[in-house]
Order: C-alpha cells, then structure tokens, then sequence
C-alpha cells in the first residue's frame, strides 16, 4: 500500500479555502480541524464550512473532531459530505457505537488518542476502525513541535493491527515535516497529516510530492509494511 499525504488547512488560509484545497492536488485526503473551544483552548470551524467545502473541491475529506461530545456531532460530518470522520476517544461516551454509527452511514470510522492516552486498553475496538490517528503533538494548534516520545506508541500500535490481520490505517498529526514524517513511516504509520509543512511551503503541490517520496522511500523497506 501507498502512503496517503493529508494536508491540514488549518494552516491554509480561510479565506480562501476551496483555493487553498487547488493548491494540493496530489493529495489523498484534506485534513479538516473542527475545534470547539472547549475539548481543546481553540476554534476554528463547523459543519457548514465542511459543508461548503466538500462541494467545493473534489479531494475527500478527513474531518478530525476536536469536539466535546462527539457521539451526538460526528455522524453529523458524514451528512456534511465527510468521507472520514475521526472523534476523539477521550470524548466519546460510547466509542463502539459511534464507530459503528460513523460506517453505518457510509463514511470511515476513525478514533484519536491524544499524546497522554494508551492505546493498549483498546485493543479490542481496532476491528471497529478504518484508522487510529495517533496525535504527535498536543492537539489545539497547528505548528507545533512533534513529539518524538509518540514514536513507541506507534510502532506498538502497528504491532497491534498487524496482530489481529486489520487493514486499519495509522495515522501521526502534529509536527509531520520533512525531518520527521521518515521516523513516522519507520515506526508504522501511512497516513501523514501536514500543515505548516505543505501550507508555509512555497509550493504546497511540491511539499506533498516529497513528503511521499520520503514516506514512501521508508514504508519500502521497512518490516513492518512488507506484504502491505
Ligand atoms: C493540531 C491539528 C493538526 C494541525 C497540524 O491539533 O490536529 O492537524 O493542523 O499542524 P502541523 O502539521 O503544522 O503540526
Ligand atoms: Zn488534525
């Protein structure tokens, strides 16, 4: 399998988003930052603005909740054109219900732990998902430092799908550049979400081209993707 490339736009320019999504193709997916204020110090958009954007640009959408109450919001997203829609277990009161709910209504489910939580106790729900979005930074802003003490979650998380014999994809958000997106794709991860590094690039099209080429470059001789 190949890497997949999420530029985030929360580091696009808001004004002018169904352009700022042009200025990726050769992306997989647009990464959507929905923040509410209060499961995280920040704000940024809603179910109209997925809404509008969705029939705007032709390149799906990966819609990362960052919301208080998840299990009454996200199947909301799929209705608003999500093509994936990823809550946070920390805020799920019922994360197997919504997981269930998220596909039941045609979108892929996905689950996020934030740096400080295991993925361990939820081993159990991995058939469940499509993708577990492990969170290389505190989630709430984009430009941050990535965390580099995230890199045994994700090799452990790896282990784990590869375990059960799960397609699930693994993705890693937050610090995602050039010097670290290759110790991302050696530990296990395939989805990479990038903000400042495709939008403060003076070309976003050619930050994506060589984010994958590096990705992709590791991921082809790395263990734990053979046969992948
Ligand atoms: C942070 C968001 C990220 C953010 C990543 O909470 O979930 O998607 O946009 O931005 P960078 O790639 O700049 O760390
Ligand atoms: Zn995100």
């Amino acid at each position: 399998m190949r890497s997949q490339i999420n530029p985030s736009i929360l580091s696009a320019d808001f004004a002018r988003l169904a352009e700022q999504a042009e200025a990726v193709t050769g992306a997989d997916w647009l990464h959507v930052d929905v923040m509410d204020n209060h499961f995280v110090p920040n704000l940024t958009l809603g179910l109209p603005v997925v809404e509008a954007l969705g029939k705007a640009t032709g390149t799906p959408l990966d819609c990362h909740l960052m919301i208080e109450d998840p299990d009454r919001w996200a199947p909301q997203y799929v209705e608003a054109g999500a093509e994936s829609v990823t809550f946070h277990v920390e805020a799920a009161a019922a994360p197997v219900r919504l997981a269930r709910e998220i596909r039941a209504k045609g979108a892929r489910a996905s689950m996020a732990l934030k740096p400080a939580t295991p993925i361990e106790p939820y081993e159990d729900l991995l058939p469940e998902l499509d993708m577990l979005l492990v969170m290389t930074v505190e989630p709430g802003f984009g430009g941050q430092a990535f965390l580099d003490i995230m890199l045994p979650k994700i090799r452990r998380t790896r282990e784990l799908i590869a375990k059960h014999g799960l397609e699930v994809w693994l993705q890693v958000d937050g610090g995602v550049s050039a010097s670290t997106i290759e110790q991302c794709a050696e530990a296990g991860a395939d989805v990479f979400v990038a903000g400042s590094a495709v939008y403060g690039a003076q070309d976003p099209a050619e930050a994506v081209r060589q984010l994958r080429a590096q990705a992709e470059t590791v991921m082809s001789a790395a263990a734990w993707a053979c046969g992948h």
